[in-house]
């Protein structure tokens, strides 16, 4: 299956994207009756070969395309469902697929046509009622018990592991660290080929300082690394921004950090500048919810994403 990823997504190489962006025809194409046609300019390959379709030109989705068509979610939903029940559909497990990140991550890969399944200790969130969220395998598990999901894996080409959180350092690492080690580990014994983890962007703090997240990040990237070599990719995002859903309310963080994000980007040298002690972290621009979760699912799925850690910088050009 992975060859046949390989062979497919560099068979169409372009401006944009780094899978398949030969200059972004709309995806409206993708939508009617041959739903798998690459519907980009490329013309050079069939994503429904290998039942993945890159998100030509990053800001076209499904959902847009599905909207300019009789403003339809449902039928953006129809289509994305038509993409799934393809037997041939690669299937991407998403630990934490109901939280802030994992949501668009899973929104993402069924925009892209796979076969996703969620596994978070609570199933579906009731606030989650997008078309998307319909096809959706919404399953219950706990990452620190691989009893609970290690029958999911199987059959996955990839997994991606959103699971995080704060606390004591005891409850930080537990987490962010063991949590993530315990799903990195079951999946590499399922022969899951690919895996994607959220890190965080390494801010160089102080020992003392939410020790327990840091740690746990780190040990779970060298746990990736380990058991997936190039084909383990942890992601390093900064501060996330975009609509966050807190107990059934929508806080748009992205109203205020967007701008923050695009202002900061405006400064000459920043990215040099964010190596600086101290103040450097003060300036390094947070990123959208949507690129992490588009770089997530891409890195999952297209084996040409490099191995190792990717960096806020190169997470922002998914957008
Ligand atoms: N948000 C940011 O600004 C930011 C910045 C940098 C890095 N990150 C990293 O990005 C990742 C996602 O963050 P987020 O903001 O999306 O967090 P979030 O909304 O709190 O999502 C965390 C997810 O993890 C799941 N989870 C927690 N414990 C689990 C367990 N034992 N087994 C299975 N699932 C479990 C939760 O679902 P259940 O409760 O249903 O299990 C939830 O879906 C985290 O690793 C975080 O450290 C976030």
């Amino acid at each position: 299956m992975l060859n046949h990823l390989r062979s497919a997504l560099s068979a169409c190489r372009g401006r944009g994207h780094r899978a398949c962006a030969s200059g972004a025809e709309p995806l409206r194409g993708a939508l009617g009756p041959a739903p798998h046609r690459c519907a980009g300019r490329c013309g050079q390959h069939r994503c429904g070969v290998v039942g993945v379709r890159h998100p030509h030109g990053p800001r076209r989705s499904f959902a847009a395309a599905a909207a300019d068509d009789e403003g339809s979610a449902d039928k953006m939903a129809d289509a994305a469902g038509e993409a799934q029940a393809d037997s041939g559909a690669p299937k991407m497990v998403v630990f934490g697929g109901n939280g802030f990140v994992g949501s668009r991550v899973c929104e993402q890969g069924v925009n892209m046509g796979l076969k996703v399944v969620s596994v978070s200790r609570s199933g579906r969130p009731g606030w989650l009622s997008a078309a998307w969220a319909g096809h959706v395998d919404w399953q219950k598990g706990d990452a620190l018990e691989p009893a609970s999901y290690s029958e999911i894996l199987k059959g996955a080409t990839a997994a991606v592991s959103c699971v995080g959180g704060f606390g004591t350092n005891e409850a930080m690492y537990r987490i962010c660290g063991r949590a993530n080690i315990s799903a990195i580990d079951a999946a590499a014994a399922a022969g899951v080929k690919r895996f994607v983890f959220i890190s965080v962007h390494d801010y160089k703090a102080p020992g003392f300082f939410l020790d327990g997240y840091f740690r746990g990040k780190l040990d779970a990237e060298k746990a990736l690394q380990e058991k997936f070599g190039d084909n383990g990719v942890s992601l390093r995002p900064s501060l996330i921004h975009g609509t966050r859903n807190v107990s059934g309310f929508d806080i748009p963080l992205g109203a205020f950090f967007g701008p923050v994000e695009k202002g900061l980007n405006l400064i000459p040298n920043i990215q040099q500048l964010t190596e600086l002690p101290v103040i450097g972290a003060a300036l390094l621009p947070p990123v959208s919810v949507d690129a992490v979760g588009k770089a997530a699912a891409t890195a999952a799925v297209d084996p040409s994403v490099p191995g190792g850690t990717m960096d806020v910088w190169a997470i922002a050009k998914y957008v």
